[in-house]
C-alpha cells in the first residue's frame, strides 16, 4: 500500500522569513520524511512529489517518465500539445529532431570562443555603472543586460531591435504582469522572431538562427527553437546573476575568500548553481506503472520533481544548506540530467564565471544599499526564482 507516505498538499509555499536562499520548509521537511511524499496537484488531481537527490536523478534518466505537455496530469483539463521547435516538453523522437543540430552551437569549445566577447559585454555593464556612480540596482544594471546582450548576439537579433525585444521578453518572463499583458507580451515575441526567422532565411548573417534556416526545419519550427532558447536561457543566467550576488553579499567570508583567489571561480559557479538551483521544480508522467521507492506510480500519474530540495539533500552534499565555495558541487541537478539537460549550461558557466569574476574584482566594496530583508524577491509562483530588483552601492574614491 502507498498509504504511509509523508503528504504534501500546498504548493508552492513560500521560504522560511529571512532564508531567501533556502527552499520552502513544506518541501525540506517533506524530504526528511524520505524521498517521496504523496501530493495534490493545484487542480486536484493526485500526484507525487519528489524531493531527494538520487531519486530525482534516476527520474530524469528513466524513458519510461515523459516531458510531454500535452501528458501533464495536473489539471482537470486537456493540456494541448507543446508547439513545433518546443523541444524542452516533448520526448524522442521529437525531442532529439530539435536538440541534435543545436547541440554543435553550445558545445565548450563554442563557449569558450565567447569568452571574450563575453568579457567585453560585462566590462561595458560594469562601466556604465561606475559611470552612473552607486547606488545602482543589480538587475538591471549587470544581470539582466548581460544574458540579454549574448542571447541577441547567439541568435542575430539586430542591434536596433534590442531595445523593443528586450521589453516583450521582460514582460513574458518576469511573472509581474496580468493575463492579458503576458498574452500580449507573448504574441508580439512570436510575431517579432517569425520576421526574424524570415529575415535570416532571406539574408543570412553570422548567428546561430541563420545557421539552422540551412536545415529541414520549418520557419515555424525555428520560431519555437528561438523562443525556447530564450525561454530557457535568458532569466535563469539573469536570476543566478542577481540572486547569485545577494547571497555573495549574505555570506561576506565566502565572498571574501573569491575576491582573494580566482581560482576559486569555476566552483563557486558550481556551488552558487546547487545552492540557489532558480530553476527549482520540473514535472514528468509515468508512461506506464512504475515502481519507486515502494510506491507504484501509476500510469499516466504526474510527479513533480523538486530540483533545488534535491540539491540540498544531506545524502548527497555534506551540511548542504551551507554556502561553501570550495566545495565539490559538481553532480548537482541546478541544469537536470537525462535528455533534458540543460542545452545552454556551458554558455551559462561562462556568463556566470565572468561575470561574478569581474563584478567582484571591479567593485571590492559592493554591499547592498537596503536592509537584507527588505530585497524584493520573487513569489515561489514564479517558474525561475531570484530577486525583483537588487538595490547596491560601493565607495567611489
Ligand atoms: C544558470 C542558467 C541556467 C539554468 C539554471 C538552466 C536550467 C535548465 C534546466 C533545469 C533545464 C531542464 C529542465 C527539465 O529538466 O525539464 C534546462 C533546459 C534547457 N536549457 Fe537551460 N538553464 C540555464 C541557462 C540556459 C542558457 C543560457 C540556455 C541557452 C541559451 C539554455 C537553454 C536550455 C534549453 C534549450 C533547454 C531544453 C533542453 C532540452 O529539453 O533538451 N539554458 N535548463
Amino acid at each position: 500500500m502507498n498509504d504511509s507516505f509523508h503528504t504534501v498538499t500546498t504548493l508552492p509555499t513560500e521560504r522560511p522569513a529571512g532564508c531567501p536562499f533556502d527552499p520552502p520548509a513544506v518541501l525540506t521537511d517533506a524530504r526528511k520524511h524520505g524521498p517521496i511524499s504523496r501530493y495534490t496537484h493545484p487542480g486536484g488531481k493526485p500526484g507525487w512529489l519528489i524531493t531527494g537527490y538520487d531519486m530525482v536523478r534516476s527520474v530524469l534518466a528513466d524513458p519510461r517518465f515523459s516531458s510531454r505537455k500535452d501528458l501533464m496530469n495536473v489539471v482537470d483539463f486537456q493540456l494541448p500539445p507543446a508547439p513545433p521547435g518546443e523541444f524542452l516538453l516533448m520526448d524522442e523522437p521529437e525531442h532529439s529532431r530539435y536538440r541534435k543540430p543545436l547541440v554543435g552551437k553550445f558545445t565548450v569549445r563554442r563557449m569558450r570562443m565567447l569568452t571574450e566577447r563575453i568579457e567585453q559585454i560585462t566590462a561595458d555593464c560594469l562601466d556604465a555603472m561606475e559611470e552612473t556612480g552607486p547606488p545602482t540596482d543589480l538587475v538591471t544594471a549587470f544581470a539582466k543586460p548581460i544574458p540579454t546582450i549574448v542571447i541577441c548576439e547567439i541568435l542575430g537579433v539586430p542591434y536596433e531591435d534590442r531595445a523593443s525585444f528586450q521589453e516583450q521578453i521582460d514582460a513574458f518572463m518576469g511573472g509581474e504582469v496580468s493575463d492579458e499583458e503576458l498574452i500580449a507580451a507573448y504574441t508580439a515575441t512570436q510575431e517579432y522572431l517569425a520576421q526574424l526567422v524570415a529575415a535570416k532565411r532571406a539574408h543570412p548573417t553570422d548567428d546561430v538562427l541563420s545557421e539552422l534556416t540551412d536545415s529541414d526545419l520549418t520557419d515555424e519550427e525555428l520560431r519555437g527553437i528561438s523562443l525556447i532558447l530564450l525561454a530557457a536561457g535568458f532569466d535563469t543566467t539573469a536570476n543566478m546573476l542577481s540572486l547569485g550576488t545577494f547571497a555573495l553579499l549574505q555570506n561576506p567570508e565566502q565572498l571574501a575568500a573569491l575576491r582573494a583567489d580566482p581560482a576559486l571561480t569555476d566552483g563557486a559557479v558550481e556551488e552558487l548553481l546547487r545552492y540557489l538551483s532558480v530553476a527549482k521544480t520540473f514535472h514528468r508522467t509515468a508512461l506506464e506503472d512504475i515502481e519507486l521507492g515502494g510506491v507504484t506510480i501509476t500510469a499516466g500519474t504526474t510527479v513533480v520533481l523538486s530540483y533545488n530540495t534535491a540539491n540540498r539533500d544531506p545524502e548527497r552534499f555534506t551540511d548542504p544548506h551551507a554556502l561553501d565555495l570550495g566545495r565539490q558541487a559538481g553532480g548537482h541537478l541546478a541544469f537536470s540530467h537525462g535528455i533534458h539537460q540543460c542545452l545552454g549550461q556551458q554558455l551559462a558557466r561562462v556568463e556566470m564565471r565572468v561575470a561574478f569574476r569581474a563584478l567582484v574584482d571591479r567593485f571590492p566594496t559592493l554591499r547592498l544599499a537596503v536592509p537584507a530583508a527588505e530585497v524584493g524577491l520573487r513569489p515561489e509562483t514564479a517558474d525561475i526564482f531570484g530577486v525583483k530588483s537588487l538595490p547596491v552601492t560601493w565607495d567611489t574614491k
